[in-house]
């Protein structure tokens, strides 16, 4: 029994790797580093003392895609390939809808044709927009408000009426929320191939004199310090939650939508104050103004994971911040 893991050099599908490796599982992994380096291959290698096949290419390719499925008995796959910048969604749109949508449905014919039903997908908390009430729950409106937001909930449709099509489909769709942190080894972690647009990756680099301050955008929401409020989540914590979810659509077919969060909302403030006490560093800070389409707060009930995976989040900020750092300082160091 192998998996397949697309975008498996990426930050969370590599953890996800880890996690699945040390668990003894056989592991297929292909990306096109459009946004990951190769040489987390060799550290996951490393990290977890087992060799195993990565393949350069794209999920689009399906002669590529008909190849890995004929070279291994893949039964599962997990796909995190996608492209996940709000802003260049969008600028450009159809890039989103042709990687994030395109790939997908190209990736679930393959798998159609060679009959592998079980499937696990990377969606995100963006697809409920402004928020009706919160916590978010899953049966929450779905109402994004960007392109790359979009992508998500259409890959969502395109799934439920799968999973109704044939019910030898076993589809859990993942409602990520804010993944951030690294795995213990810190040979793995967060690194974008560009400049960062999320809290944490850009925190990293000012804590690494790379950059001379961090903005804070907006300090006049309705919340308790008057900064954003996220649902942070360790990335070791949203990697369990995947061994979870294969466990569950291996024993229920059908379609699992299910939030990855902690339940706990931490805002800007919080994050940088929790990283500056764990680490010893200084962040410096200029408050400037909101960012175009960012909500005040979000954050997921957990509930249902709870009852359905049997998963909770056990790991703490202060855990998110050590960790992240850790990383960099290994990652500044080789
Ligand atoms: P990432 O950019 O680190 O990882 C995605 C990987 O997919 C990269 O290695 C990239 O090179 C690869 N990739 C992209 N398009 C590809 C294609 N067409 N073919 C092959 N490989 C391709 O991002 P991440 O943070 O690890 O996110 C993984 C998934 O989770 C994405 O689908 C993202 O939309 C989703 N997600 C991420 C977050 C987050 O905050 N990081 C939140 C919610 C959902
Ligand atoms: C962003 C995306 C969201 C995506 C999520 C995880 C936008 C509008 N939203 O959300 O769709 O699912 O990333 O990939 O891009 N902040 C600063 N200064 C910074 C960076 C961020 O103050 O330099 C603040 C933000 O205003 C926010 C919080 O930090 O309050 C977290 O920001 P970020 O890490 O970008 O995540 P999201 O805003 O949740």
């Amino acid at each position: 029994m192998t998996i397949l893991i697309t975008g498996g050099l990426g930050f969370i599908a590599s953890h996800a790797a880890a996690s699945l490796l040390e668990s003894n599982q056989e592991l297929v992994l292909l990306d096109n580093l459009c946004n990951s380096q190769e040489s987390v291959h060799q550290k996951l290698e490393k990290l977890t003392d087992r060799k195993f096949p990565f393949y350069r290419g794209d999920v689009r390719d399906k002669k590529l895609l008909r190849k890995i499925f004929s070279d291994h008995s893949i039964t599962a796959v997990m796909h995190f390939a996608g492209l996940k910048s709000v802003a260049e969604s969008v600028k450009d749109p159809l890039l989103y809808f042709d990687n994030n949508v395109g790939g997908t449905i190209t990736l679930l014919e393959v798998m159609q044709e060679l009959g592998v039903y079980q499937f696990i997908f990377s969606s995100s908390a963006t697809v409920y927009g402004v928020p009706e009430y919160l916590p978010y729950d899953e049966s929450h409106p779905t109402k994004p408000i960007n392109p790359y937001g979009q992508s998500k909930l259409q890959v969502e449709a395109i799934l439920k009426d799968l999973a109704a099509s044939d019910s030898r489909w076993a589809i859990a769709c993942l409602r990520y929320f804010n993944p951030v942190g690294a795995h213990p080894s810190h040979l793995i972690g967060e690194l974008p191939n560009d400049q960062p647009n999320n809290l944490m990756p850009f925190m990293m680099q000012v804590a690494a004199k790379q950059r001379p301050f961090l903005t804070v955008f907006g300090n006049d929401y309705e919340t308790a310090d008057g900064t954003g409020e996220r649902d942070y989540i360790h990335v070791m914590d949203l990697a369990e939650g995947h061994e979870k979810a294969l466990a569950l659509i291996q024993k229920t077919p059908g379609m699992h939508i299910i939030n990855l969060g902690t339940g706990k909302p931490h805002s800007v403030l919080e994050l940088v104050r929790t990283f500056e006490k764990v680490t010893g560093e200084s962040i410096p800070m200029q408050i400037g103004k909101r960012r175009d389409g960012d909500l005040p707060v979000y954050y997921a009930s957990a509930d249902k994971a709870k009852d359905v995976l049997q998963w909770q989040a056990t790991r703490t900020l202060a855990d998110m911040c050590l960790s992240s750092w850790q990383f960099q300082l290994q990652h500044l160091s080789s």
